[in-house]
């Protein structure tokens, strides 16, 4: 079928994504008085940042005096294992006290002491507490906060459009193709700069915090073709805490907050079993070892008949659960009939979050393509080998602030839109070779690479399965040019999916090539066959893509630590085996 018909629409600046990031973003932009217009693929009021629930970071030392900016940046470069950017970590350390006050005062209406000052709570590894919080739906009271003031400055949100390829003429990017979810209309969006904040990569793997058609891996493929390079690709975050049951929501987060207002972890024996991974920090211990520790013991027949371990915080009142964790303890009786004031969860290890991502400037977020910018979870270089909980949402305002500033001063110096027309015609082209019958189903296939990622490139990884995930996931890429895609101008389902499933297929490969490289083991990168910390690998893997889509990896040297930053490093109260592991 040949189509080239489309609507085209112009703006100063396109954001793609609605989430947290996205909406910080344009808020910026329009205040710098630009056209800005965001796009969506998930409705507006339901983007992914409504899953990040516990909280949000600031070194504000409310509650523990003692707390720093400083303090925050040796928490998140450490216990990110020194793979981390500095420069972007010492950014969001600095920054994230004034942006957590500012959408705090914008209505995000956080949890409060009786002074006044916003509460926090612990999260895991933080030396203090430092996690801002509103009960344990802090995502969805930052995103509704957001999605209120975009309204009051009538920034357009289009929801429902799913966007095919970027725009690229002589490495620059120049808009964006997208088509409307439900009725299959296209639209060209013109414009002078381009935020991609899409999201990561995470329901890839069969057990997975995201939901159903969410984080994808979109961005990544948007960006591979566009010609800019992703880093860290191999470092996946598994979650400890997630569902096991009911089987349709396998994986759903239980948030971390259980276990920062006391939740225990219990093994079948009945032992508390952090005491033998981490007997200092036990269950506020870094996400990695807990996830690490809660698969060992199920693996090794110390979990339960459904794979799990017991979470408990039954030894709480039932007012102060409710009061702390609204979300969870309703979760739990709406899916399981199970209330949590008197019995224990059951939670296995969920893949979460995405610590890889599009390689940015960490200070303005620009990527190697000309006009084209990344913020939030789909960009990389913060979290390094292991994310901090609730540092996620401090990056997504601080991150999609300064996209918004640097998009706003690129689109301000530019005097023409670019434009080619051959560029269009190819991304029509691209939409049209999918739209055909075929003999395979695109659903049995998403659901194949998701049981191939959690065998293959799951918790822990070992060169054989690497291998052997990669091969499969190759044979299910083959198999795109037979799909039977059926659209019609109320239904565009099948094609959303045939763009997923390409997204994820590509983001599954640059993960397992880059897993392959690291030939150690490193927060949240496991390696059986080399289960070490390997000092000397002073490495970030990148991954780019060549005009036959073919993925290549590279090494890049990591960034050093300035005179500053290693003197505070140094001098760190923290663990000493993490520093003797990663400084000289
Ligand atoms: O466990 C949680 O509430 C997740 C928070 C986060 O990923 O930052």
């Amino acid at each position: 079928m040949i189509i080239k018909d489309h609507i085209t629409q112009i703006s100063n600046v396109l954001v793609i994504g609605c989430g947290g990031a996205g909406l910080r973003a344009a808020i910026e932009i329009k205040k710098n008085g630009l056209n800005v217009c965001i796009l969506g693929k998930r409705p507006k009021t339901d983007s992914h940042t409504v899953l990040a629930a516990g909280g949000i970071n600031a070194a504000l030392g409310n509650l523990d005096k003692e707390d720093s900016w400083e303090q925050h940046f040796i928490d998140t470069y450490l216990e990110g294992y020194g793979i981390g950017d500095p420069l972007k970590i010492e950014i969001m350390a600095k920054e994230s006290p004034s942006l957590v006050k500012e959408i705090d005062k914008w209505g995000a209406d956080f949890a409060k002491l009786k002074n006044g000052e916003l509460d926090q709570r612990f999260f895991g590894a933080h030396k203090y507490r430092r996690t801002c919080y509103s009960g344990d739906f802090t995502g969805l009271s930052i995103l509704k906060t957001l999605l209120k003031k975009s309204d009051q400055l009538r920034i357009p949100i289009y929801d429902n459009q799913y966007v095919t390829e970027l725009l690229i003429k002589d490495n620059t990017c120049f808009g964006a193709m997208s088509f409307n979810i439900s009725s299959s209309e296209r639209t060209v969006h013109l414009a002078d700069a381009v935020i991609l904040c899409t999201g990561g990569h995470t329901r890839l793997w069969k057990k997975s915090s995201s939901r159903k058609n969410e984080n994808t891996g979109d961005g990544y493929y948007l960006s591979l073709k566009a010609g800019c390079k992703l880093i860290d690709m191999e470092m996946v975050q598994f979650h400890p805490s997630g569902m096991v049951l009911p089987e349709e929501i396998e994986g759903t987060l239980v948030t971390e907050a259980v276990r920062g207002e006391g939740g225990k972890l219990i093994n079948n024996r009945g032992e508390r079993f952090m005491k033998n991974y981490d007997p200092q920090r036990m269950e506020l211990s870094t996400r990695d070892k807990v996830a690490i520790a809660n698969y060992t013991e199920i693996i090794e027949g110390r979990g339960t008949t459904n794979g799990a371990v017991f979470l408990d915080i039954s030894h709480k009142s039932k007012e102060f659960i409710i009061e702390k964790l609204p979300n969870i303890y309703r979760q739990f009786i709406e899916t399981q009939m199970l209330d949590i004031s008197k019995s224990p969860m059951e939670v296995a290890p969920t893949a979460h979050y995405s610590m890889g991502g599009i390689l940015v400037n960490p200070e303005d977020l620009s990527t190697s393509v000309e006009g084209l910018y990344a913020a939030g979870e789909v960009a990389g270089g913060l979290h390094g080998a292991n994310r901090l909980g609730g540092n996620s949402l401090a990056e997504i305002l601080i991150f999609g602030k300064r996209a918004g500033i640097a998009t706003s001063k690129y689109s301000k110096k530019i005097d023409h839109q670019l434009r080619s027309n051959k560029t269009l015609e190819i991304a029509h082209a691209n939409i049209n070779k999918f739209i055909k019958n075929g003999d395979e189903l695109i659903r049995p296939l998403q659901h194949e690479l998701r049981l191939i990622m959690w065998k293959y490139c799951g918790v822990i990884k070992n060169k054989t399965l690497l291998l052997e995930g990669f091969s499969k996931v190759e044979k299910i890429k083959n198999k795109l040019d037979d799909i039977d895609i059926r659209i019609d101008k109320y239904n565009c389902q099948d094609l959303v999916l045939i763009f997923d499933l390409q997204s994820s297929l590509i983001s599954a490969k640059a993960t397992i090539l880059s897993a392959l490289q690291r030939n150690e083991s490193r927060g949240a990168h496991q390696r059986s066959d080399f289960p070490s910390l390997d000092k000397s690998h002073k490495f970030n893997y990148l991954v780019s893509m060549d005009e036959n889509s073919n993925l290549k990896i590279s090494k890049s040297p990591l960034k050093e630590l300035n005179k500053n930053l290693k003197i505070i490093t140094l001098n760190a109260k923290k663990e000493e085996d993490i520093k003797d592991k990663l400084l000289e």
